[in-house]
């Protein structure tokens, strides 16, 4: 009989794709997916590290699953990704009913280690070398890039995609977990790249963005020849039936000339570009090693207002960064003020076992303090958002059309016509009427009204060819 599996996710779009794959590997092992946890016969939890609170999450639901697990000692739980790595046996301790750990850089082996819980074997740990373990070679082995399949059905639409070009992280930014959850940076190899964007294509997707953790510092050397993530997108651009290019997380120091050309002149490219920022203070920047000055930080975007105007670039921000003060906090604000990002991700500094802060900054930051600073940030950024947001009313802008809205998804929508969503190229999101057919569809929507976070339009007649109308980038 076919194996029920219910796979739950948490984190960032690398874990997104990775359970993905985890679907994808074990459909072909003869598990179908189940969206009730009752119903499963194996519930995967995909968890992340990066935030106390986001292990939190997975502790709370671990203990939901206590009471599942004991009344069904028959199936089977396993805790994959970050806090696998990071926790290891740790996890037992906490939840020894647990029957597999597998960290990101061993999921390669996930349809293999669930049959050795079957046959008896448990628990399964499967983690990779720690980055202080052995020699280089060793370590970068250890951790395994898991790109076997694509499971369209496991994707938020049909039409977009997330494709992983990088592993790891070498830049050790010294409040981050992530160099050693998911090990060295390594990039994969193009060719294999550009086989699994065609593969996509044919699946019908539309919009391909491509992963790393520093996805502009992406190289690969083979035969004395070294590609980049430009060379990249030169490549997959000539994939017809793609529209739309896009690259996450970018690291400013890796901002070349070459790839805002790229951007620039290859028109599938979203002018979209994610570059976290972090703190408008040197002095922190220096303690967090991000290895850029605010001065430098500046010189990037002149780069980017120069060579892509009318680009959105976001950023991420920490605050409450051991040793911040109010100054540094409200050089924080003078930068947003100045940068005026699309949007920022903003979060409160989370101590992690295992970096460099943990080990030699205090936490020094009262939760109150990290708190004010956060709601401060937010207000500004959402303020700006809105006025950048409204430069487009009035204007028609370019959609890839993902499906229902939230807001349709909330109500249960039905009929003819419901409210859909997309993204423009620069990534602003747009609800509009529309039939569900459009869904997958590059359609010009006209803007009305907007929100910090939203534009709302009318879709243009369709009797307009959309290569007719004054699209406005985005
Ligand atoms: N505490 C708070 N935020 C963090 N981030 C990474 N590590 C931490 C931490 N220890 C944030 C950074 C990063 C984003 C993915 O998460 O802003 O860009
Ligand atoms: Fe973490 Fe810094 Fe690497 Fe980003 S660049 S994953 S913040 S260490």
């Amino acid at each position: 009989m076919q194996k029920r599996l219910y796979i739950q996710t948490v984190g960032c779009q690398m874990n997104v794709l990775d359970s993905e794959m985890v679907v994808a590997a074990l459909r072909q092992a003869g598990y179908g997916l189940t969206h009730s946890v009752e119903a499963a016969d194996t519930v995967l939890l995909n968890t992340c590290s990066v935030r106390q609170h986001a292990e939190d999450k997975v502790y709370s639901l671990l203990g939901q699953l206590r009471t599942w697990k004991r009344a069904h000692p028959d199936r089977v739980l396993g805790v994959l990704g970050c806090m696998a790595q990071k926790e290891q046996e740790r996890l037992l301790d906490r939840a020894p009913f647990v029957d597999l750990i597998v960290g990101p850089g061993q999921l390669c082996r996930i349809a293999q280690l669930l049959a050795a819980v079957a046959a008896g074997e448990r628990p399964q740990l499967a983690v990779s070398l720690a980055r202080t373990a052995g020699p280089r070679a060793a370590i970068r082995r250890s951790h395994e890039t898991f790109d076997p399949l694509r499971d369209p059905t496991m994707r938020p639409t049909p039409f977009q995609a997330y494709l992983r070009i990088q592993i790891g992280c070498d830049k050790f930014c010294t409040y981050c977990v992530v160099p050693m959850t998911r090990g060295p940076e390594q990039g994969r190899p193009p060719d294999d790249i550009l086989r699994e964007a065609r593969v996509l294509a044919d699946q019908g997707c539309r919009e391909i963005t491509l992963l790393g953790q520093t996805v502009n510092s992406y190289r690969y050397d083979q035969d004395g020849r070294s590609t980049c993530l430009a060379d990249l997108l030169e490549r997959l651009h000539e994939i017809d039936a793609l529209a739309r290019l896009k690259f996450v997380t970018n690291y400013p120091r890796d901002m070349t000339p070459r790839l805002l050309e790229t951007v620039r002149d290859l028109p599938k490219c979203s002018p979209y570009l994610h570059v976290p920022l972090q703190s408008g203070s040197n002095a922190v920047l220096s303690r967090m090693k991000r290895g850029y000055t605010v001065e430098q930080y500046r010189e990037m975007m002149h780069r980017i207002w120069d060579l892509l105007p009318g680009a959105a670039v976001s950023s991420d921000f920490i605050v409450g960064f051991p040793g911040e003060t109010d100054e540094d906090f409200q050089q924080t604000v003078t930068a947003v003020r100045e940068f005026r990002f699309k949007n920022s991700f903003i979060f409160k500094y989370s101590e992690r076992a295992g970096t460099k802060a943990a080990e030699r900054l205090r936490d020094d930051v009262p939760d109150a303090v990290k708190q004010a600073r956060n709601r401060e940030l937010l207000v500004l950024q959402d303020a700006i958002s809105l006025e950048d947001n409204r430069r487009f009313l009035d204007t028609t802008v370019e959609v890839l059309v993902e499906g229902p809205s939230k807001e349709s998804r909330r109500r249960g929508a039905e009929g003819p016509i419901l409210q859909l969503t997309g993204r423009t190229p620069c990534d602003r999101i747009v609800v509009f009427d529309g039939p569900l057919r459009h869904a997958g569809a590059l359609l010009p929507v006209h803007i009305l009204d907007t929100t910090p976070h939203t534009l709302v339009g009318r879709l243009q007649p369709v009797s307009v060819p959309p290569d007719l109308v004054q699209l406005q980038h985005g």
